[in-house]
């Protein structure tokens, strides 16, 4: 894509979500939650990553994120999560990016600054192992996205995004920040969500 004649704010959602892309695969890594042998190394803004290979996984991170530019660039997208569940489709982990893209800046992006910082976030992503939880049995996961208002009826790729069925958490989440960074026009932060110690362990009857 010719990123040349855009506006900053469409740069930078081609660039954020590219980003997305790598870091939902290394996290799907991380988890174990597949084989990894259903991944390859790669270099990514200079970060040894994992990439996935298996073709169905390739294709959901790929559309998941990319169906996301359109919204990320007019700053209606607040957080990307991937979500683990347990086998009750209860969440146990997520991963949560919360960005902002300011719609109000105009200069050029500077985009070695803006890669700079997102690779910061990829490296404490490979580290970030002793601080998640184990990944239940038979669970799942998925991405999730969540709009700061809610896209217009004109907007049909938007109803693509439809809510999820998942249990919700009856108290607050234990939160544990991963990173964060601010390189003006987008603000992001990673952190972790987990049940807090008092949730019930069996979903209510
Ligand atoms: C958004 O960008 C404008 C113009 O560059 C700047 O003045 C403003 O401080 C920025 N806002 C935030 C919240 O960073």
């Amino acid at each position: 894509m010719d990123r040349k004649n855009q506006t900053p704010q469409g740069q930078i959602a081609q660039v954020v979500v590219e980003f997305l892309e790598v870091a939902i695969s290394c996290i799907v890594f991380l988890k174990g939650f597949y084989p990894p042998r259903a991944f390859e190394r790669r270099r990514y803004m200079n970060v040894v990553v994992q990439k996935a290979l298996h073709p169905e996984l390739t294709s959901y991170i790929h559309s998941v994120t990319f169906g996301l530019l359109p919204f990320i660039q007019k700053g209606l997208v607040e957080r990307v999560v991937v979500i683990f569940y347990d086998k009750g489709h209860v969440p146990t982990e997520k991963f949560v990016f919360k960005l902002a893209v300011n719609q109000s800046y105009r200069s050029k992006l500077e985009e070695a600054n803006l890669e700079f910082a997102l690779r910061a976030f990829l490296i404490r992503l490979t580290v970030a192992e002793p601080v998640t939880r184990p990944l239940p049995r038979d669970g799942s996961w998925e991405v999730t996205a969540y709009f700061r208002s809610l896209p217009g009826d004109g907007d049909r790729e938007a109803q693509l995004w439809i809510p999820t069925d998942a249990e919700l958490w009856m108290q607050p989440p234990q939160i544990t920040p991963i990173k964060s960074v601010s390189c003006d026009p987008l603000t992001m932060q990673l952190y972790l969500e987990h049940p807090s110690v008092t949730e019930p362990k069996e979903p209510p009857a």
